[in-house]
């Protein structure tokens, strides 16, 4: 398992690219299965979330190729030999569960392992199933896998979401540009990344209105047809090399970063003492003065992202005076908080909530990654941190960032990867 070596205390400094959205580019690889025509996706980033889902793609029987040597562009489509999710793809990746949807409307059957809990939560998945079902999906759980068919195709109806999650607003979404009729999806999840998606699904020929808004109404349509899309910029990748100019008092200019996409962590960072600007295709974030401590509340879309919150726990930790983050979301998003702790954070869980008393600085210390968003909250602390920290189980971090070492280091940051 490859370890970061990061020695702290340098201010960064210089341009970072922000990659395309891995959790747009995930569902966009999915709308490949709803045509037998191709689409070609750009902008794609080089992440192991986006190499399991071309495997899962490929067990399904779909081509995926590279149009480019590097993979930035793929090319998917084909015919759909197997409409099966097996196990050992989709607990490695939750997100596998968005072909459900895409499969039912184009094969009428689909067959996907539960996916289970996770570290953050247990994550059910109840909503993307009764959503289904509403589109008159016949489904049966059965040992692990649910087992879901719609002889005569799925039909267009009213589904009220009794929370906006992003995943069964996507799965709902993209199966209803197959059913017949109307659907209309209330309380819809609004995460910039499903507007993203449903500008490539009416490129593919589906007939979608309401995006941005708390109800999506769609008419479905008899196939949909080959696009082309560019995957939008990453906003949680964005974000969090926000955090990293804020924690060091840096200056980086983020590349390709889109400000509307951030709303509330846009806000938060102003209101921690780190400056935003917009430039053309890029913002500026800075620091100059002292970081401050801001109360936050995780929310959906537009409010302040649940994969921003570890990062901006890092950055606080070492603000000026306390700040409280109550995490909505999920129910177990606070596994950072020992390991920042143990690097000389003052942090309290209560419940649902955190307490950060900021002190004047971490130091390093050997830490270990759970998830994710986790890990790149250990990354800014070791920025940060007086002397050496070492960050293991680095691979939550790959499956999700780009690069890292190689974007941190270009802006004056000692990390280094070791391989083992
Ligand atoms: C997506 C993102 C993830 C982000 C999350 C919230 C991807 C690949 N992942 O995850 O990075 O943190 O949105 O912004 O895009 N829930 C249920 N029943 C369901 C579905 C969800 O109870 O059927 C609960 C979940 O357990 C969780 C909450 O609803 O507590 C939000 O989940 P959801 O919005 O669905 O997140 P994901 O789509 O899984």
């Amino acid at each position: 398992m490859d370890r970061f070596i990061i020695r702290g205390g340098r201010r960064l400094e210089g341009e970072i690219t922000i990659g395309g959205a891995k959790n747009a580019g995930l569902k966009l690889m999915v709308a490949g299965l709803l045509t037998g025509e191709r689409l070609i996706l750009s902008n794609v980033p080089q992440i192991a979330d986006i190499a399991t889902m071309r495997d899962l793609l490929r067990q399904h029987g779909v081509a995926v190729e590279n149009v480019d040597a590097e993979g930035r562009t793929l090319s998917i489509g084909g015919p759909i030999e197997s409409v099966e999710a097996p196990y050992d793809i989709v607990s490695k990746m939750r997100a596998s569960i968005l072909v459900l949807g895409p499969l039912l409307a184009r094969m009428h059957e689909a067959r996907v392992s539960l996916p289970g809990g996770c570290a953050i939560g247990t994550r059910p998945v109840d909503m993307h199933l009764k959503g289904l079902e509403t589109l008159g999906a016949q489904i049966r759980l059965e040992n692990g896998y649910i087992n879901a068919s719609a002889p005569g195709g799925l039909v267009g109806d009213r589904v009220v979401l009794p929370f906006a999650s992003v995943g069964a607003t996507e799965n709902l979404l993209m199966a209803a540009t197959l059913a017949k009729g109307r659907t209309e999806i209330v309380n819809a999840a609004r995460e910039p990344e499903i507007g993203d998606l449903v500008e490539c699904l009416n490129r593919m020929g589906a007939r979608i209105s309401g995006s941005g808004t708390g109800t999506l109404v769609i008419d479905g349509v008899e196939a949909l047809h080959g696009a082309e899309h560019a995957i939008m910029a990453d906003r949680i990748e964005c974000g969090t090399y926000a955090c990293a100019a804020g924690i060091t008092g840096g200056d980086l200019r983020l590349i390709g970063g889109r400000i509307g996409d951030l709303g509330a962590v846009i806000r938060t960072l102003e209101e921690a003492g780190v400056e935003v600007i917009a430039e053309e295709n890029a913002i500026r974030v800075r620091r100059d003065g002292p970081l401050q401590g801001v109360d936050i509340m995780t929310e959906p879309y537009p409010g302040f992202p649940t994969d921003m919150q570890a990062q901006f726990m890092a950055m606080l930790s070492v603000a000026e005076g306390a700040s409280m983050i109550t995490e909505t979301i999920f129910e177990n998003r606070y596994m950072h908080v020992p390991e920042l702790n143990r690097m000389g954070a003052r942090i309290n869980v209560h419940g649902s909530s955190a307490i950060i008393r900021g002190v004047p600085s971490l130091s390093g210390a050997p830490v270990m990654a759970t998830d994710l968003r986790a890990s790149f909250s250990l990354i800014l602390a070791g920025l940060a941190a007086q002397g050496e920290t070492v960050l293991s189980r680095i691979y939550h971090l790959d499956r999700g960032y780009e690069a890292v070492d190689r974007k941190l280091a270009a802006v004056g940051a000692s990390i280094e990867r070791v391989r083992e």
